[in-house]
């Protein structure tokens, strides 16, 4: 039997109140072509009461028996005799109820502008929880047309993909029947109901954007609004196809679990993903905001128009919108907007044994759910990233031209894409990506000098391997097309030409090198590879980093790649410590954030304490006398938000000028004598609670309560982890669960406790006592984060056997391969520790 539907009519109806739970639901879904004879029609359905159908072709036919599968999530509909083939439709009666878990058709709750709480219903389906709100065929490649219809209180907004058609009342309530859409997936169906306020502009291109705000907060859309009407242009243009509906709406929702979503034409958010007040928004928000905007407008041709055929494509949707999120919005508002957008984050999580494959099957929901994850974004992302440098810009837009309008209002594989690219650059795209794509994990390119005969070229011999993040030789025989470019002193931003390692090994003759000139492979660390140097070749490169003429994204690189190997036992952290010396004059946010994010990883694990503290002051002295506390006339966006970073770190390495300067601006914010700027909030947070105790944690509590910006809340909210006292922390966790933190942010609050050697221990014996709560309360990649940062910096064998044993009797679908990538974390961590600490402490003492 194939049944598929493409015309789909909803109806609901609240009846009373949102806050009453019940609607009900009347849905016919036209055009059902039954293929082959069958007395069973199948589809998706959970939590949901069938209480009547009708199959109607020539004849009406009614089912004897409507069977529910919980596990299967389906709703069987058994007819007395086989049904012929042909056309149908099929309407269904049944009830269901406006849940509390963030997911289907839920309430969400807030505090109106009279101080009364009051319920939205909103609605959240990606990935498998359209079927929670009505029966349907519940996967991506089965698209249909839907005419829905919300009959409503008077009072409240309804809004839907598309414009309102008509509307009339309906008794005491109003009926809205929104246009039909364009054909597409169940998962971006959407609705929202509740009391908003608005702010709308045109883009150039003539499509009505709205964004949509709590009540009385209408200014604080406008921000995202000006994003929202320049970055839909860019996209008409990057594409060349105009955004195929009449409107697009953004609204900030309170209760909503992932960060945005883009269902087609109404766009949900967090509030803090979306609201900006001038005043209290920090630069980093704002380029935060700026980005999920991108982000979720990019879905709607990536994504919305071309729909990957089944969730193992899911990568198309994810790394292709995180790669083009930064340039659309950089583009659209260069000052809120700066740096790179080289990551090498995914390269940790994507060494370990337990990582997986940009394209992994899964089958049901929750292996489905397990996969928006850093293999899916990031990874994701930086593959496409090396292959727009591969094969250039102007070729890498006309292949999305001819892949978008090709497949526009279909599903596709990750080959179709690689197809059009490849056609428009005629260069092997397909197999060069698989190699990507399919394989777990990446390659390390090891790389060999030799002086060439004429004294001005250098022969270089590069191998690949697979890299493994415990060193250990790679059982099976993976091998990569990797795009090589290569940059030197003489020429620091051009790769000096264009390689490709086909096979094991590579020998290639590099020009014009000056005799004591560095040699960098990856220029830009654009491609999804380590690179191994050899120690003379590594030692040019630090008169480069001291002087900065070695770019920051090779800077950035370097550091990275060598953490990489420390951790690996290739080479002793003592050695990497040295290398660092040389970013003592270092400016660039970006190599700030990653030496700090591994010094990090070197304090949870290896040295002792105090040592480590010296040293890290000394490295950050210099960037940290130049910024200083006030903002400087016409600095850059990066130096904006460098200070926030360099100040708490100071702070947390007990610098005492810092701790004090924290607690007078403190006290004068408080006053209202000087606000604070809210790009030094966070670190002034946690230094005065750091430095303080019960009495800064109540001050702390207080703001937190009398403020109603989400954004300063959640600042409050993921300080309080910095308090030293256990006492303290375990009321951290407690307000954590309590009713006043929301229940998408309480995970954030604890984690915050967990990022402390007291706090760790701390979170962890309250995650193992409120396991069930917690399952009960968190799903999808809530718990996944948690599960995460609650386990993964352990360094001891004692907690690899506890993590290991308590998560092999708690098990809970979709955290499964966290939980084993949190294990294999736990274990590196403690080789890692018994390998290096004698040596660091002594390297420490006598430095
Ligand atoms: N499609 C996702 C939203 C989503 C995430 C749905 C997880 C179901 C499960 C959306 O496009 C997205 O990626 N949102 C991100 C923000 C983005 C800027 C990285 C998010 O929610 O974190
Ligand atoms: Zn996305």
């Amino acid at each position: 039997m194939r049944i598929k539907s493409n015309d789909c009519h909803a109806k609901w109806c609240l009846i009373k109140e949102i806050a009453n739970n019940a609607y009900f639901y009347h849905i016919q879904a036209h055009g059902i072509t039954v293929v082959k004879p069958t007395d069973e029609v199948v589809l998706n359905a959970v939590d949901l009461t069938l209480e009547s159908a009708v199959l109607k072709g020539d004849k009406e036919l009614k089912p004897i028996e409507i069977r529910l599968c919980s596990e299967e999530e389906t709703a069987t509909f058994k007819f007395p005799s086989a049904i012929d083939p042909g056309v149908y439709s099929l309407d269904i009666a049944f009830t269901g109820e406006i849940n509390d878990k963030m997911k289907g058709l839920y309430r969400s709750k807030y505090i109106n502008e009279k101080g009364e709480e009051v319920y939205a219903a909103v609605t959240q389906f990606e990935s498998t929880d359209a079927r929670r709100c009505f029966p349907c065929w519940d996967e991506p490649a089965l698209k249909a047309t839907f005419n829905i219809s919300l009959t409503v209180p008077q009072n409240l907004v309804a809004l839907s993909n598309m414009p309102v058609k008509a509307s009339k009342p309906a008794g005491d309530l109003i009926r809205y029947d929104f246009e039909k859409t364009p054909i597409m997936s169940t998962y971006l169906v959407a609705t929202v109901i509740g009391e908003y306020d608005y702010v709308e502009d045109k883009s150039t291109d003539g499509v009505l954007v709205r964004v949509y705000t709590p009540k009385g907060k209408k200014d604080q859309g406008l921000f995202a609004l000006e994003v929202a009407t320049k970055v839909l242009p860019y996209y008409k243009e990057y594409f060349d196809i105009a955004y195929p509906l009449p409107k697009i709406d953004l609204i900030a929702i309170a209760n909503f679990s992932a960060g945005a979503m883009e269902n087609w034409g109404l766009v949900t958010y967090r509030e803090t993903c979306l609201l900006v007040d001038p005043q209290n928004t920090s630069a980093a928000s704002k380029q935060w905001i700026a980005l999920v905007v991108g982000h979720e407008l990019a879905h709607q041709w990536f994504g919305n128009l071309v729909t990957m055929e089944w969730w193992t494509h899911l990568w198309l949707n994810e790394g292709y919108a995180s790669f083009v999120e930064f340039s659309a919005s950089t583009t659209s508002s260069p000052s809120t907007i700066s740096g790179h957008n080289s990551s090498t984050t995914p390269l940790e999580l994507d060494s370990l044994k337990n990582s997986h494959p940009i394209e992994v099957p899964v089958g049901n929901p929750s292996e489905i759910d397990e996969i928006f994850d850093d293999i899916s974004y990031s990874k994701g992302a930086s593959v496409i990233r090396m292959l727009h440098h591969y094969i250039g810009d102007e070729d890498f837009r006309k292949g999305m031209h001819l892949y978008l309008t090709r497949h526009q209002y279909k599903n596709t594989f990750t080959e179709d894409l690689w197809a059009a690219l490849e056609e428009a650059s005629k260069k092997p795209v397909g197999d060069v990506m698989s190699s990507w794509t399919k394989q777990m994990g990446f390659p390390v390119v090891k790389v060999t000098s030799k002086p060439s005969g004429d004294g001005n070229s250098v022969g270089l011999t590069l191998s690949q391997s697979k890299f493994t993040a415990d060193g250990s030789k790679p059982s099976e025989n993976y091998l990569w097309m990797i795009p090589i470019s290569i940059a030197t002193s003489k020429n620091p931003k051009k790769g000096s030409g264009q390689y490709c390692i086909k096979n094991k090994l590579l020998h290639i003759t590099v020009p014009d090198v000056e005799p004591s000139g560095w040699i960098k492979i990856n220029p830009g660390t654009i491609g999804f590879y380590r690179t191994q140097y050899p120690p003379d070749m590594l030692e040019k490169f630090i008169p480069a980093i001291q002087n900065q003429t070695l770019p920051p994204l090779d800077r950035l690189g370097l550091v990275d790649d060598l953490f990489a190997m420390v951790k690996a036992g290739h080479t002793s952290t003592v050695e990497v410590l040295k290398v660092l010396k040389a970013f003592e004059d270092e400016n660039r946010l970006q190599c700030v954030v990653v030496y700090r994010k591994h010094l990090r990883k070197v304090r949870t694990t290896v040295g002792s304490h105090r040592l480590r503290e010296r040293y890290q002051k000394q490295l950050l002295r210099k960037v940290y006398r130049r910024l200083g506390w006030n903002q400087n006339e016409g600095e850059t966006h990066l130096d904006t938000l460098l200070r926030g970073l360099v100040l708490g770190r100071m702070a947390w390495l007990d610098d005492e000028d810092t701790i004090k300067e924290a607690k007078q601006r403190f006290t004068a914010h408080l006053k209202g004598d000087q606000i604070l700027p809210a790009d030094l909030r966070s670190a002034c947070y946690k230094t005065i609670l750091r430095a303080g105790g019960k009495e800064e944690y109540d001050t702390l509590l207080q703001l937190y309560r009398s403020t109603d910006l989400r954004e300063e809340k959640d600042r409050i909210s993921r300080s309080l982890g910095a308090a030293r006292d256990p006492e303290l922390l375990k009321k951290v966790l407690d307000f954590a669960m309590s009713e006043e933190v929301r229940s998408q942010d309480t995970v954030f609050v604890i984690i915050s406790v967990a990022l402390t050697p007291v706090g760790r221990g701390l979170a962890w014996q309250f995650l193992k006592d409120d396991w069930s709560i917690i399952v009960d309360r968190f799903s999808g990649y809530l718990l996944t984060r948690l599960v995460k940062y609650l386990t993964e910096n352990f360094a001891s064998e004692k907690m690899f056997t506890e993590v290991d044993t308590f998560f092999r009797e708690h098990k809970s679908p979709g955290t499964e391969r966290t939980v084993q990538q949190a294990v294999e974390t736990i274990q590196l961590n403690t080789q890692w520790l018994n390998r290096d600490t004698p040596a660091v402490t002594e390297y420490l003492k006598s430095n």
